[in-house]
Formats: C-alpha cells, sequence, structure tokens
C-alpha cells in the first residue's frame, strides 16, 4: 500500500517542515531517490508526471512505486504531477495513486476553479488527495510550460480553496521549473508567500524548486555537457519557503542534473564499459546523494517514523 499524501503532509504542515516530491521516470531514477529516503527516514512522495507516463507507462511506473513502498520502512505516497489529461487523472486514481495533480493554472480563475471541483469530487469518492495550482510557474519542460510567472494573489487563493476543497495548493512565489530559472538575482516573494500561509490553512507546495547545484553542474560539464547560464534556487531561499509555510517541495531537474553527470562520468572515462548496469548503476547512487541532501534543506530527515 501507498502512504496517503494528505496523512504525511498534514504531519510536516503541523510539523513545519517540507516533504519531498521526487519525478519518478525510470527504474534508477526511483531507486536512488527510494535509497535516499531510507537513509535517511525520511517520508517521500514519488511523482511521475504526464510526460513520464509517456514515456515509461503508467502501469511500469506505479508498479515500481508500489513494490518500492511495499519493500520499505519509510512512508512512499504516489503523485499525478501536472494532470492536464481528465483521462489520465481518472486513470491514476482507478490505479491507487495517493494523490493527483490537476494543473488548470493557466486558465482563467473561474474555469481554474470548475475544473479543480470536479477532479475534487472525482478523486475524494476514492479517498485521494487533490493538489491544485493558482498562479503560474515559469519554466520549459517537456510537456509542463509556461512563459511568465504571474504571482498568486493570497486572496483569490482562499477563495480557490474554499470553492474548489483542494487538499495541497501550488502556489507561484516566483520560482520556474527546469535548470534556465533566473537571469542574475533570485528573489522569492516570500511577503506572497506568508500571507497566503495565513489565509489558506492548508499545506502548501513549491514547483520549480530545483537548486541545480554547481557541483553537479561542474561535474557535467567536465564530462561534455553543455550547460551555460544554468542557475537554481539557493538553499537559502529553501530553508525560508519552508519557514515561512510550503510543506512539499518539487524536484525534478536536480536530478536529472545528477543521472546526466553520472553516465557522462562513465562514458568519458571508463570508453570499454558497455554493461547498462555499470553505466546506470553511479548515475543512480549520484541521484541518492542529491536526494540526500534536497531531504535534509527540507527539514524532513528522521520523520519517517509512525506515518506508514
Ligand atoms: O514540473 C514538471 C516536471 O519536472 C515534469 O517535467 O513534463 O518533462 O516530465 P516533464
Ligand atoms: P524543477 O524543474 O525545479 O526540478 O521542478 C520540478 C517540478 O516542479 C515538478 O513538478
Ligand atoms: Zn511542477
Amino acid at each position: 500500500m501507498f502512504t496517503a499524501t494528505k496523512k504525511i503532509l498534514q504531519k510536516a504542515h503541523q510539523g513545519n517542515y517540507a516533504i519531498a516530491h521526487f519525478n519518478i521516470n525510470n527504474l534508477e531514477i526511483m531507486q536512488g531517490v527510494v535509497q535516499a529516503a531510507e537513509n535517511l527516514k525520511a517520508p517521500i512522495i514519488l511523482a511521475t508526471s504526464e510526460g513520464a507516463i509517456k514515456y515509461a507507462g503508467i502501469n511500469f511506473l506505479k508498479d515500481l512505486a508500489y513494490t518500492a513502498s511495499e519493500l520499505s520502512k519509510v512512508p512512499i505516497a504516489l503523485h499525478l504531477d501536472h494532470g492536464q489529461d481528465i483521462e489520465i487523472i481518472r486513470r491514476s486514481i482507478r490505479l491507487g495513486y495517493s494523490s493527483v495533480m490537476i494543473d488548470a493554472s493557466h486558465e482563467k480563475f473561474q474555469r481554474n476553479t470548475q475544473l479543480t471541483k470536479r477532479v475534487v469530487s472525482l478523486a475524494h469518492r476514492h479517498n485521494i488527495s487533490v493538489e491544485a495550482e493558482l498562479g503560474t510557474i515559469g519554466g520549459v519542460e517537456d510537456l509542463v510550460s509556461a512563459k511568465n510567472i504571474i504571482y498568486t494573489d493570497p486572496d483569490k487563493a482562499k477563495e480557490f480553496v474554499e470553492k474548489t476543497g483542494c487538499d495541497f495548493l501550488a502556489v507561484a512565489i516566483g520560482t520556474s521549473h527546469g535548470a534556465y530559472k533566473f537571469h542574475g538575482e533570485v528573489k522569492l516573494r516570500m511577503d506572497i508567500l506568508k500571507e497566503i500561509k495565513r489565509k489558506v490553512k492548508l499545506p502548501l507546495v513549491l514547483h520549480g524548486a530545483s537548486g541545480v547545484p554547481s557541483a553537479v553542474v561542474k561535474q557535467a560539464e567536465k564530462y561534455g555537457a553543455k550547460l551555460h547560464g544554468v542557475q537554481g534556487v539557493p538553499d537559502t531561499q529553501i530553508k525560508l519557503a519552508v519557514k515561512n509555510g510550503i510543506n512539499k517541495i518539487n524536484t525534478d531537474t536536480d536530478l536529472r542534473l545528477a543521472f546526466d553527470a553520472g553516465i557522462r562520468e562513465i562514458i568519458e572515462t571508463k570508453p570499454a564499459v558497455f554493461d547498462p548496469r555499470k553505466m546506470l548503476g553511479p548515475a543512480r547512487d549520484a541521484i541518492t546523494k542529491v536526494a540526500e541532501q534536497r531531504i535534509k534543506l527540507f527539514g524532513s530527515k528522521g520523520k519517517a517514523g509512525g506515518s506508514r
């Protein structure tokens, strides 16, 4: 059984720390992040985007995550990230995901409210919780993109939560998806976050939160990656965001960079190696290392007790 996302996030909400949401696309990424959670006795949320589902198949991803959760001592939830296709949302609910995200943030307020409400009523019938988004997180990834950031309006957030009955709210406070988040100075709108937290008594979610760690970028570049201009959210800003009420933090880009660096190093330094296990094993270890740093930063190390 997966652990209920709501249970893990309510505990985090009460304890004022954040749970790591890690995007998974294959076995090695999944095992890499689960290993980190086990090493640090932390609850985690495994997440599949519609892009991941298109790549690997929802049944494969769900079964990988399910096996991890069955074998693991730490609480593991499975979450649909940026759900936009109602059929994929329905399938995730049927397959027993612990939570789904409905991302209608690109729609006008009223339409976003309507669509979210519809998914809430669908999911709640099966005891599955719902993350929704108000405002726009910037950046571009495979199937998730937005050109501009529109900050979440705290009053609208209150109205949205009351009208939709969603369980967690993703807020736009200046982060964006991908590895190219900022040009120059980084400043998240903590004033907006504080105001939302005051008005909305729910666990809040931060997307586009990867740190793009310079050690990982340097390693990838050393072995041939072209990553000019990448920039992530500094750890200090993440700590402040957690202090001000963020309880779930999504990380995908940092895992991709770690995987990239790990594979490149092997290809470059061991050209005679062609066994996929020897090529992907070190990348999986690199994922574990990055995931451990994220969990420690979010304050969820040691929080696994009693929530399964
Ligand atoms: O927020 C977006 C996630 O990082 C998923 O990206 O659509 O490329 O899988 P993706
Ligand atoms: P990053 O691209 O910053 O890792 O954000 C991932 C994310 O928000 C997934 O929903
Ligand atoms: Zn996201």
